[in-house]
């Protein structure tokens, strides 16, 4: 049932290579070493590291790991990003990943490998719209998933990522504020129900995430009662009341390296199986049901702006400098607010979690 990856790019069944997005040409393995060769001098040479996401190509992913770079969900590239000393960052995911890295690192280049891999969250949240929603309702905090233009997160007040929005959210909420939420209704509808807070909801969807069927989820889980069901929150309720684990894409693999059962269900982008397999050799991953090969290139759980990610376009990028993300620094500065205040929080996280019971650093100082 699981895929392995690298996909077969000659198989007849759906894949991104019938999507929208421009996804280059699998290289053949000669021209994917002297690819892989050329990337290591470039990112050597130009001082450069490599921050991916787990939903890019796997070559991307080891190339990452290898050359001292990271690969991780979307709130940890921000951060390493941030920390790390290259003066190059090339970010291999989407639009909205290359944007955040910039705001928080001014200072350096950003680049990536194909700057028109965006996001339906991000496309479906026009920043003039979102601003005249904020406009009609000034008494409430605007909270924004990181998956949004650096536009819309100026006019936001928070900046969420779905590995931290439960806390920061169940936060505003002990302060007694109310909430708007965009864009991404799967995950707010998912925080308003766990959190009970009172929160408006922006419409928006992934394209990818909003497939999974949970219909076809509970047969699934009837085929294999052993195994645990991992859910991303980008995916619809039915979906997610049947998981064990609802998750990040790094909460994800951390509940796969930390239960113990033999198999997993799993209900976000194919891309993450590389990493799920490589850090579990001993357990059997299964990709969660979409409406597959009855449905349209939308229904093959791997994101088509993630899969404009390439070798190619890493080689290009370094060697000619294309792909560089450019933000006016007013619009960063503001837009770094609502991120920075995220950053700033899950860290206050980490040191009460680290510090002597009894001794709890404050957290959330917006
Ligand atoms: P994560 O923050 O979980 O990596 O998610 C980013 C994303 O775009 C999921 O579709
Ligand atoms: Fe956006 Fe969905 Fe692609 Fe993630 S998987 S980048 S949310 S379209």
């Amino acid at each position: 049932m699981s895929t392995v990856f690298p996909v077969d790019v000659e198989s007849p069944t759906c894949s991104t290579l019938q999507a929208w997005a421009r996804v280059p040409a699998e290289p053949g393995p000669a021209q994917r070493t002297e690819l892989l060769a050329r990337c290591r001098d470039l990112l050597a040479r130009e001082n450069a590291v490599l921050v991916a996401h787990y939903y890019v190509h796997s070559d991307l992913q080891d190339l990452a790991l290898e050359t001292g770079g990271c690969v991780a969900d979307s709130l940890e590239m921000a951060r390493f990003g941030r920390d790390h000393a290259a003066t190059t960052l090339v970010v291999s995911g989407v639009r909205f990943m290359g944007e955040t890295a910039k705001m928080l690192s001014m200072d350096k280049r950003v680049l990536m490998p194909d700057l028109e891999a965006t996001c339906s969250l991000d496309l479906g949240c026009p920043a003039d719209a979102f601003a005249a929603w904020c406009d009609a309702h000034p008494d409430r905090t605007a909270v924004v998933y990181a998956n949004t233009s650096a536009a819309v997160k100026a006019r936001a007040d928070w900046v969420v990522t779905s590995s931290c929005a439960l806390d920061i959210v169940r936060h505003l909420k002990d302060r007694g504020e109310k909430i708007l939420w965009a864009p991404d209704r799967h995950l707010g509808d998912y925080i308003r129900r766990e959190t009970g807070a009172d929160m408006l909801l922006w419409q928006g969807v992934c394209i990818v995430h909003d497939e999974f069927k949970a219909l076809e989820l509970e047969l699934l889980k009837t085929e294999h009662p052993e195994a645990r069901v991992l859910v991303h929150p980008e995916s619809p309720a039915g979906v997610i009341a049947l998981a064990d684990v609802v998750g990040s894409t790094s909460q994800i693999l951390k509940a796969a390296r930390e239960l113990n059962a033999p198999a997993y269900i799993v209900a976000t982008d194919k891309g993450m199986f590389h990493a799920l397999q490589q850090q579990n050799p001993g357990k059997v991953f299964i990709e969660a049901p979409t409406a597959g090969n009855s449905a349209t290139c939308k229904s093959c759980a791997h994101c088509p702006w993630m899969a404009m990610n390439s070798l190619q376009g890493l080689v290009h990028a370094l060697e000619t400098g294309a792909g560089e993300i450019t933000l006016d620094p007013e619009l960063a500065a503001r837009a770094r607010r609502s991120v920075e205040r995220m950053l700033d929080f899950t860290a206050a996280q980490k040191r009460a979690a680290a510090a002597p019971a009894g001794l709890v650093p404050g957290i959330g100082a917006a």
